[in-house]
């Protein structure tokens, strides 16, 4: 029989947006034993025209202006937090005590103490978590997955991931507030390493297994800047502008890292590439449907990089989407991660990074920020 999952979803902002596309459109695009029912929408901006607008828009049931009044309420499974960094953790730990299933936006929180505190917390309740590294979910990623599992490269000797975007560039873009908290050390706990090297990581980990330990570099470009609540208030900006370090993995191989907001014309960047002693793979979001793929074992008159288009019928995802050769792009990673957890509540398998592969991630962030900070190679605690 079908079951309804019955979502609360707090911030009503860029992620809401995704996140409300996606559940609208999960249960049409695949076959799933729970529905999403968008339950609640709440964003506490504008006293209440933010979510009145939204909810209306992407057809939320209900508005709510303060999330902690979801808490009690008996009709709502599952708590989904798209609310900037600082906020993670107190409504992921408040949410799981009150007996909800979480999903949160990446970064974890602030910093792995806080990542470990919802990690427990979710061990405590028993309740099931997801993050929204969102990144695993395009078909070439999940494809080049499915490979490396299957020996495709056989023993990994580098990995190379970038992550770079441009929209920081002036020094006219203003500090905090609603739309530029994340160049507030306090709303967003990082600054790149937080908001684009933590999906390098995860999918980076997610690949190739853990990072061990590290050496990084950070920099701050423009160190002032005029607050957006007040233009005649100049602060210190204290995130990191960018931010690059070199790594070894569990398994013996180096890897290097990068992401920046200073990297004219990229947009969305989050590119890997991953060498092996049998081939190499190869991608970047922004051709989201090539995969890249060097096979040493192909007849040397023919062997070369060969570009993969993932939209047919017989690679990840997509049997489920439009005709071969009708691509599918970021915002539907976003429907394939709410398909996952969907289909993990059925089956009770672990398709979806929990909050504990989320905390792993993080701890590789922090060690890069105190890295970076001491000028000196560090283990990251993980094995
Ligand atoms: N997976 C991805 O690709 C991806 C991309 C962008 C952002 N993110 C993450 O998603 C989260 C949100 O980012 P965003 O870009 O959507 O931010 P945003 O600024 O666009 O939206 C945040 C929303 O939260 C609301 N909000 C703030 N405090 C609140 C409170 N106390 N109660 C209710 N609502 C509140 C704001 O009013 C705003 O509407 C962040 O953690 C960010 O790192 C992930």
């Amino acid at each position: 029989m079908q079951k309804t999952l019955n979502i609360a979803m707090i911030g009503c902002g860029f992620m809401g947006k995704m996140h409300s596309n996606a559940y609208s459109k999960v249960n049409s695009i695949f076959d799933l034993d729970y529905t999403a029912c968008m339950k609640v929408a709440c964003d506490s901006r504008d006293n209440g025209k933010v979510v009145k607008d939204f909810a209306s828009r992407w057809h939320w049931q209900e508005m709510e202006t303060d999330w902690r009044r979801l808490l009690d309420r008996k009709d709502i499974d599952l708590i989904d937090i798209c609310v900037p960094n600082s906020l993670h953790r107190e409504i992921a730990v408040a949410s799981l005590a009150a007996g909800k299933m979480v999903c949160t936006e990446k970064p974890l929180a602030l910093n792995a103490e806080q990542g470990a505190q919802m990690v427990e917390a979710a061990e405590k309740s028993g309740k099931k978590t997801m993050i929204w590294f969102n990144q695993r979910r395009f078909p070439s990623v999940t494809l080049a997955k499915q490979m490396i599992d299957d020996g495709a490269l056989g023993r990994v000797f580098h990995y190379r991931g970038t992550y770079l975007q441009d929209w920081t560039i002036s020094k006219e873009a203003p500090f905090g507030g609603p739309t530029f908290w994340r160049l507030d050390l306090k709303d967003a706990g990082s600054g790149v390493t937080g908001d684009l090297l933590a999906h390098a990581l995860d999918v980076a980990m997610w690949l190739n297994g853990p990072i061990v330990d590290l050496s990084a570099m950070t920099e701050t470009f423009i160190k002032e800047r005029k607050t957006q609540a007040d233009s005649s208030k100049v602060v210190k900006v204290e995130i990191d502008d960018a931010a690059q370090c070199m790594v070894r993995f569990a398994n013996g191989s180096i890897g290097t890292f990068e992401a920046s907001r200073y990297a004219r014309g990229r947009k969305n960047a989050n590119a890997f590439e991953i060498n092996g002693e049998f081939g190499s793979f190869a991608f970047d979001a922004e051709t989201p449907d090539q995969l890249k793929f060097y096979n040493h074992k192909d007849d040397s008159k023919i062997r070369g990089w060969k570009v993969i288009s993932v939209w047919d019928s017989d690679q990840p995802y997509m049997d489920r989407w439009w005709v071969p050769g009708m691509g599918i792009s970021y915002e539907h990673t976003f429907v394939h991660a709410a398909a996952d957890f969907l289909a993990d509540l059925a089956d009770g398998k672990k398709r979806v990074p929990d909050f504990s592969d989320g905390l792993r991630t993080q701890m590789v962030c922090d060690t890069i920020l105190a890295s970076a900070k001491k000028g000196q190679w560090m283990k990251t605690g993980l094995t």
